[in-house]
């Protein structure tokens, strides 16, 4: 016990040591190991026979500064921090400056910017015209589809329901984004099928050789809705994970279907080449409310391990999307605490990511989809805790806190009015009347709307692996996707590719063979 204590204290002394220094060797060296670092960074030109796309779901630049920060302190460096090569996306779509998650999740993996609120359609598609979003020209091809031609396998892991925004545009094409099951397929657009039906019934989805995520709700009938609008239920009668097995059955092909941590510890990843978990209603809990029991949730970084080991078993190689999909959720309520420690875990799976890859032939990248508008205020002390409170206003004397909001929902907008005697005026709730640092506080936001609403920022792009070095400026979102088919030599371009190279190399052969004659 006394040692323990010991220690403890040693390990803090340390920790203040190291994490607060302020003299000028320190700084040097920190800036000379960078260097070398950076001096050291080379091209890796081999072909992407893997790729993996993690996505933090509204993870924009100031949420990871607070991740950082929060995991350990203002020098510490994410695992995805230390890639040798980044750079920054637009994130605006064809039609709106601040994007949804559908268009630019579209943008991402079919190399195309398309309108908000729609799914792997392009432009000349208006949200909820069914009619024009059938026409076969408008339909883009995702990633996941690409590899899957390209005799890789392919699949995805989210935290989401499997038909929600970041997901889909990897295998359906919808005019609207809530069409995620039959129920909300409005009369008029009947001739649309539901985003479920096409994850189970239509090419690429039923190919797909890992989903795991969210959505029971949207793939089975039931007579009980949910209470949130925004959550469809299906109605007309499926049981999609029924057809899911019926047709993996029919075909002969080795699947497992499983719903909770047992399950997803104990199913043979050795003997399965189709695996589906849905582990959830709707979206999956936060990560810090989850039931780490048998009968529990996953975290992101089981998922994301099963299905590593899943999709490494095919010797072409495989693409993964990992979306960390509560980071959104949590900044939509203003949760700036939940929303970085979503965050956090998000980096775990990274973490592991990287330990079951190799960067020789597996480029990995760590990108978002678009912004929140959570910034970073004040001058809190270098060490501070990033979710305290960083001073009274100079204005009006009352505390604020580190982190705040632009636009949020009524837990968020934090001014009432006030009336003395003739006098009425409009003043701040005062943040230190509550525990700033709990899951449960919602940071304070300038303008109050329906919620917290997504910002319009540059995302961060971080890339390890083949043809990483492709992400080296500000680029535009949908470059993404044309990079990677670049890396993985994989659609048109891997046909381009090998037909430049052959000509590059017949010019050489004939200049060679005229030199040589005209030597003579
Ligand atoms: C699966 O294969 C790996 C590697 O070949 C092996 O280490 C592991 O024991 C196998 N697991 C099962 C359940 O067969
Ligand atoms: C890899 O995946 C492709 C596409 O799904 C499939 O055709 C191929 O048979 C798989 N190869 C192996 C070795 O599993
Ligand atoms: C998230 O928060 C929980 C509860 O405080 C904590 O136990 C966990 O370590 C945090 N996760 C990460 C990845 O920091
Ligand atoms: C502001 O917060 C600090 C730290 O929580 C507290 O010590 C101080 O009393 C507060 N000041 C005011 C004016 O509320
Ligand atoms: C409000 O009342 C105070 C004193 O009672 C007076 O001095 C002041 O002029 C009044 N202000 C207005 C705007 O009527
Ligand atoms: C502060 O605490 C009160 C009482 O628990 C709660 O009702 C309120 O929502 C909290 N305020 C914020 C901004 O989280
Ligand atoms: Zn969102």
């Amino acid at each position: 016990m006394r040692s323990d204590l010991v220690v403890t204290f040693a390990l803090f002394l340390l920790h203040s040591v190291v994490s607060l220094r302020t003299d000028q060797q320190y700084w040097k060296e920190l800036a000379k190991n960078e260097l070398e670092e950076a001096l050291q960074v080379k091209w890796n030109v081999n072909t992407a026979k893997n790729v993996i796309i993690f996505v933090g779901d509204g993870m924009g630049p100031n949420t990871v500064t607070a991740t950082r920060i929060y995991k350990g302190g203002e020098s510490h460096r994410l695992v995805y921090e230390k890639f040798p090569h980044m750079g920054l996306l637009k994130t605006y779509s064809a039609d709106k400056m601040v994007p949804d998650s559908a268009c630019t999740a579209s943008a991402l993996f079919t190399g195309v910017k398309i309108n908000k609120d729609t799914v792997g359609v392009d432009a000349s598609v208006k949200r909820k015209d069914c009619a024009r979003s059938l026409n076969p020209e408008t339909r883009l091809k995702s990633l996941a589809a690409e590899a899957l031609s390209a005799g890789k396998a392919a699949g995805f892991v989210t935290t989401m329901r499997v038909t929600h925004a970041t997901p889909s545009p990897l295998y359906a094409h919808s005019a609207d984004r809530l069409w995620e099951c039959d129920a909300f397929v409005p009369p008029a657009a009947q001739q649309c099928k539901d985003i479920a039906r096409q994850l189970i019934e239509d090419e690429p989805g039923r190919s797909l050789n890992v989903i795991l995520g969210g959505g029971r709700r949207t793939l089975v009938s039931s007579p009980d809705d949910s209470d949130n609008p925004w959550e469809c239920t299906r109605k007309d009668g499926r049981n999609l994970i029924e057809e899911y097995k019926k047709d993996k059955e029919s075909r002969g092909l080795k699947y497992s279907v499983v719903t909770n941590n047992r399950e997803l510890r104990s199913f043979n990843a050795n003997d399965t080449d189709y695996l589906m978990g849905i582990f959830a209603d709707s979206h999956l809990k936060y990560e810090y409310q989850k039931d780490k029991r048998p009968e529990g949730m996953p975290s992101i970084s089981d998922m994301v391990e099963a299905a590593i080991k899943v999709l490494r078993r095919n010797s072409t190689g495989y693409f993964l999307m990992v979306e960390g999909g509560n980071i959104d959720m949590a900044h939509h309520r203003g949760r700036a605490k939940v929303a970085i420690n979503e965050s956090a875990a998000m980096e775990e799976a990274v973490k592991l990511a990287l330990a079951m890859t190799d960067e020789e032939d597996t480029l990995l990248i760590v990108t978002s989809d678009h912004t929140h508008t959570l910034s970073i205020n004040g001058y809190p002390d270098r060490g501070s805790n990033i979710f305290s409170i960083a001073a009274p206003s100079t204005f009006d004397k009352v505390n604020y806190t580190t982190l705040s909001y632009g636009v949020g929902g009524p837990d968020s907008f934090q001014y009432y009015v006030k009336t003395e005697g003739n006098e009425t005026k409009v003043e701040r709730r005062d943040a230190s009347l509550n525990n700033t640092d709990s899951m449960d506080y919602h940071q304070i936001a300038a303008i109050r709307d329906v919620e917290n609403i997504h910002g319009g920022g540059d995302v961060t792009i971080y890339a390890r692996g083949p043809y990483a070095h492709l992400f080296h400026n500000v680029h535009e979102q949908h470059y993404v996707y044309h990079a990677v088919m670049y890396a993985a030599k994989m659609g048109a371009r891997s046909f381009a590719h090998s037909c430049a190279a052959s000509a590059v190399t017949l010019a050489t052969l004939l200049v060679f063979t005229l030199l040589v004659h005209s030597d003579r």
